[in-house]
């Protein structure tokens, strides 16, 4: 059940749009989602299209994470940041309701980074084992397993990175078939943030856990855009941020352990809060000593503005966004996509070359100073090309605008 009174005034109108659409069964048309933009912060004229690295918060998240610093900062006393544990908590369970499992399971973090890398730095690896890592992945789920493999003395094994799949059965067999007796852990990206490619992470997890190898997913790309229900996807350790797809604040994340595998996970950084008879569930994986509880407080608006939306919708929103622009890029002959367009395979995050356009960098500052288009861009190498992710505050227009400042490239 949503508070109401956790929203602002600007979420009002979208309140009621929400709640005329849900009652008349109508699909949700451009006039929701130009209200819906309206309740963040995007200055007029931009053209935001770089969700897969940092999102706006929206105006409740904001407000609430505003209102809060300021009441930390206007009495710092015990007494007044009394009330900071019991929202800590609520905002545990409502984060363990969004990704289907339970509070004692979700470690509050600063980011996938220091998610990711508390599970590489927890695990008790050896020399000897084997750990499997899809070669696209973000450097703190790469580079943080061959850094540490360095000192412990594991093996990591890479599996090259793909663009382009057949099905998923077949992406699943890839990195399946790259397990040997020795692998410990399999880690991989959700939805990677080079060339969105979604990889069937519960076939994956299925058949990696038969083999009782741990699973470590990155979530970076996925939550805030896809429902991701983490019981059904049967991985052991997931980790995402808040100021990505979620639309959270800034430096916050998520790490999910199954509690049937806390007992193999070392603690990093232990302070106040520490428990060692594990009676606390995850929180012995977030004793960092003092944080913004304002920042954390304000998790809960992010999880609540989301589900006032729906998960469902937001995906079929992102869906829609960038199949429109797919499509036209498919009928561009200077593009050149490196996303698959099927469902199963993409979502949210396209990757197209321009091979014709020598300077990809100056295109990409050209479009920002001239359209006030914010794109991700990758000059060179086998992932070349211009990254569009956008998200629920874009519209069908800017895909078009996004399209047409292509064909002119
Ligand atoms: C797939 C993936 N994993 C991890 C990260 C790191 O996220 P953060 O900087 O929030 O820790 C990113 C950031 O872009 C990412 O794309």
């Amino acid at each position: 059940m949503l508070r109401r009174s956790l929203f602002p005034l600007a979420i009002t109108p979208l309140w009621s749009a929400l709640a005329q659409n849900t009652q008349s069964g109508t699909p949700r048309d451009e006039a929701f989602w130009t209200l819906l933009r309206r309740n963040f912060p995007l200055r007029d004229g931009l053209i935001y299209l770089n969700a897969a690295n940092v999102c706006p918060a929206s105006l409740p998240v904001l407000e609430r994470h505003q209102h809060f610093l300021r009441d930390f900062e206007a009495d710092p006393s015990f007494q007044n940041r009394a009330k900071f544990g019991p929202l800590r908590e609520r905002v545990r369970a409502r984060a363990a309701q969004f990704f289907g499992v339970t509070a004692n399971e979700l470690a509050l973090t600063r980011n996938t980074s220091e998610a990711s890398n508390t599970i590489v730095h927890g695990l008790n690896l050896k020399a000897g084992d084997e750990v499997v890592l899809v070669e696209d992945n973000h450097p703190s789920n790469l580079d943080s397993w061959r850094n540490h493999s360095r000192r412990v003395g594991f093996t990591v094994k890479l599996v090259p990175a793909t663009q382009l799949a057949d099905s998923p059965s077949v992406l699943a067999e890839r990195v399946l078939s790259a397990l040997s007796p020795k692998t410990r852990v399999l880690s991989f990206t959700h939805l990677t943030s080079t060339t969105g490619l979604l990889y069937p992470a519960a076939e994956i997890c299925r058949a990696a856990r038969e083999k009782d190898v741990w699973t470590h997913l990155d979530g970076a790309q996925s939550a805030g855009m896809l429902a991701v229900d983490l019981r059904r996807i049967g991985c052991d350790s997931y980790a995402t941020s808040s100021h990505k797809w979620l639309m959270g604040p800034l430096e916050a994340g998520v790490l999910y352990v199954a509690s049937y595998r806390h007992k193999e996970v070392w603690p990093a950084i232990v302070s106040v809060g520490y428990s060692e008879d594990g009676k606390g569930g995850i929180r012995f994986l977030e004793a960092y000593g003092q944080r913004d509880d304002a920042r954390l407080a304000a998790l809960e608006s992010t999880f609540d503005f989301l589900t006032m939306i729906g998960m469902p919708a937001v995906e079929d929103r992102v869906r829609q966004l960038t199949n429109h622009l797919m499509n036209q890029f498919s009928r561009n002959p200077k593009v050149q996509l490196r996303t698959n367009r099927a469902a199963a395979l993409s979502c949210g995050v396209v990757k197209a070359d321009l091979p014709a356009v020598a300077d990809l960098r100056a295109l990409d500052a050209s479009l920002y100073s001239k359209h006030g288009m914010a794109f991700s861009v990758t000059a060179d190498g086998p992932m070349r090309g211009m990254r569009v992710s956008p998200h629920i505050y874009n519209s069908l227009e800017q895909m078009d605008a996004v399209a047409e400042a292509f064909s002119r490239a």
